[in-house]
């Protein structure tokens, strides 16, 4: 049996493995526009991210002895692209979302669903060479006035700090309800709107765990406009 730090590292070297094998097949023949910017919301952790206690790419549980937190387990696989579809390098993810009852870690959230002590509601990532992120999760719950997403901030070096939120394909009906998401074009929309696929997940890194069988796993893509460019965001 394999520990979780090894299945962490596993989940890493697939969505580098695939993130890369993406980024080469498109490369050179589209141009996209950069993702557009959602507010940020009230929810941004407290305090700052990366002061928190756990903030690994494993959302799912605290750290490797913890319980595990409720809901479904998924897979994001990222990619941080320029315009002209080439991996950004050393750019900062951070995330946030609600838990599988559709709470926030945050005091500002007077939703009056449990807290599930067991979920790492935030995670902060580093791409590599290749503009690959990846982390594990809970499928957000849905809270009043929203349908399910996840809160994203992409801070590269010498370009505007994008600050977005993801959505996903299988939830098209609260979707279609959604404030947030409907305001963007439809263009937009697609690009923020994630299919998840189950796939064997530790099969795909070469793992012999039998615990990551398959995940729902999808892809997010996210494309940042020019250095300095101002336009990639806006004012929070
Ligand atoms: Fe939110």
């Amino acid at each position: 049996m394999k520990s979780s730090n090894n299945r962490r590292r596993f989940l890493t070297k697939a969505a580098i493995a695939s993130g890369f094998a993406m980024g080469l097949g498109q490369r050179g023949f589209s141009w996209a526009p950069p993702t557009a910017s959602a507010t940020k919301g009230p929810f941004y952790p407290i305090p700052d991210i990366d002061k928190q206690k756990y903030f690994d790419a494993d959302l799912t549980r605290l750290d490797e002895k913890s319980p595990v937190a409720d809901g479904q387990q998924i897979v994001v696989q990222g990619l941080v692209l320029d315009m002209d579809d080439r991996p950004l390098d050393q750019v900062i993810v951070e995330v946030w979302q609600a838990c599988n009852n559709g709470r926030y870690n945050h005091p500002q959230d007077r939703n009056d669903r449990p807290i599930d002590p067991n979920f790492q509601y935030w995670a902060k990532m580093l791409t590599g060479a290749d503009g690959a992120f990846s982390f594990r999760t809970i499928q957000p719950g849905k809270y009043p006035g929203r349908t399910p997403h996840i809160h994203y901030r992409v801070v590269a070096p010498k370009r505007s700090e994008l600050v977005t939120q993801m959505y996903f394909e299988s939830q098209a009906e609260y979707n279609k309800k959604d404030g947030i998401y409907m305001e963007l074009k439809p263009e937009q929309r697609q690009a923020v709107t994630v299919g998840f696929e189950s796939k064997p997940i530790a099969a795909a890194s070469g793992s012999t765990d039998g615990s990551d069988l398959k995940l729902p796993t999808g892809l997010f893509r996210i494309v940042l406009g020019p250095t300095g460019d101002a336009k990639a965001t806006r004012p929070m």
